[in-house]
């Protein structure tokens, strides 16, 4: 198994989706540029899902039109986008998107305020959008399950209820992408290394395993090393931890890209980051009105 790690930037998305002043574009388009530059290469831009719902991601069309407009055009990173039904993966297909990042919760309870379903409901819907990916060669897929380890409304949420949800997933999809995600930011490291070493145990090696955490609780890099040790390599981090969840009241950010990349780098794992050019992506970041900021380094990093 490699020791190096891959980082996923979902600042665009999970991070700008509770901004409540609708961030322009060119400020989104700057920021995305910025993190790419800083060798992120796979970065969430944005959502296919009702503009009603999430406000700031009603503008994903225009965003991936100046993405591919600029000098630097976004084939230098993979461009992920968020959605929650087949409608989205259809829209994400007809914009030649390279991967969409299909969510839903392990609890009923999240999943019915967020996505307005039943998990067998968006079980169901997943079919739908698997075949979507069938008939768009071009296009990858990701499974997000939300609130694997705590729902916001229901609280604690029993690991073998996660892996339930696990198996019907890979069921239903080979060779995909799989995150399990602490939306609330409330898990503890001994709990994700027991959920991520069952699932390994129940996983074959065709997917690759994803770590998505919220820094509520203070416990993120202390997740994400958790989540390391038992074997996962791909991990999902907003600049200057960037966040909150609309749907998951009280939820801070996710844990910081720039605090991840210190964690890894001081212990000789890769990254691929550039610490000095994230700064960059950080400063605009901080410019952002509205914007819940979270993580350590950046702090640090002023004066
Ligand atoms: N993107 C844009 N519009 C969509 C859509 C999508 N992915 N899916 C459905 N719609 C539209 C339908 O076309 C319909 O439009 P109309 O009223 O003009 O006819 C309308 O939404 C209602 O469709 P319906 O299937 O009944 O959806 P819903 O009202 O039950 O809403 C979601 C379900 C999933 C679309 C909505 O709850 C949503 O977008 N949630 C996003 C949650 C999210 O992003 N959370 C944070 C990230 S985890
Ligand atoms: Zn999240």
């Amino acid at each position: 198994m490699s020791a190096a790690v891959t980082l996923i930037e979902v600042s665009p998305r999970d991070g700008f989706q509770s901004v409540v002043p609708i961030i322009p574009v060119a400020d989104k388009v700057a920021i995305i540029r910025a993190l790419s530059q800083a060798g992120l290469k796979h970065i969430e831009v944005g959502a296919f899902v009702h503009p009603k719902a999430i406000p700031q991601m009603a503008d994903i069309n225009q965003l991936l039109v100046e993405l591919r407009r600029g000098d630097d055009n976004c084939d230098s990173f993979e461009s992920i986008v968020l959605v929650p039904n087949q409608r989205g993966a259809v829209l994400a297909a007809q914009q030649q998107c390279q991967r969409v990042n299909f969510v839903f919760s392990v609890s009923e309870a999240h999943n019915l305020k967020n996505v307005r379903k039943s998990v067998d409901q968006s079980l169901q819907e997943l079919r739908a959008v698997q075949q979507v990916i069938e008939k768009n060669p071009q296009m990858q897929l990701r499974v997000s399950l939300a609130t694997s380890f705590d729902c916001p409304f229901a609280g604690a949420v029993d690991p073998q209820r996660c892996l339930d949800v696990l198996a019907q997933v890979t069921d239903i999809c080979v060779n995909v992408q799989i995150a399990l995600c602490d939306t609330t930011g409330r898990a503890h490291p001994f709990k994700v290394e027991q959920l991520f070493s069952k699932a390994f145990e129940q996983l074959d090696n065709s997917h690759q395993v994803i770590f998505h955490c919220h820094d509520t609780y203070g416990m993120a890099i202390a997740n994400v090393a958790a989540a390391y040790r038992s074997g996962v390599r791909f991990f999902d981090t907003a600049v200057a931890g960037f966040g909150g969840c609309p749907f998951a009241p009280g939820a801070s950010g996710n844990v910081a890209t720039e605090d991840v990349v210190y964690f890894f780098e001081s212990a000789g794992i890769s990254t691929g980051i550039d610490s000095e050019k994230l700064r960059l992506a950080i400063q605009l970041a901080e410019k952002i009105e509205g914007a819940q900021l979270g993580g350590a380094i950046r702090l640090l990093n002023r004066n």
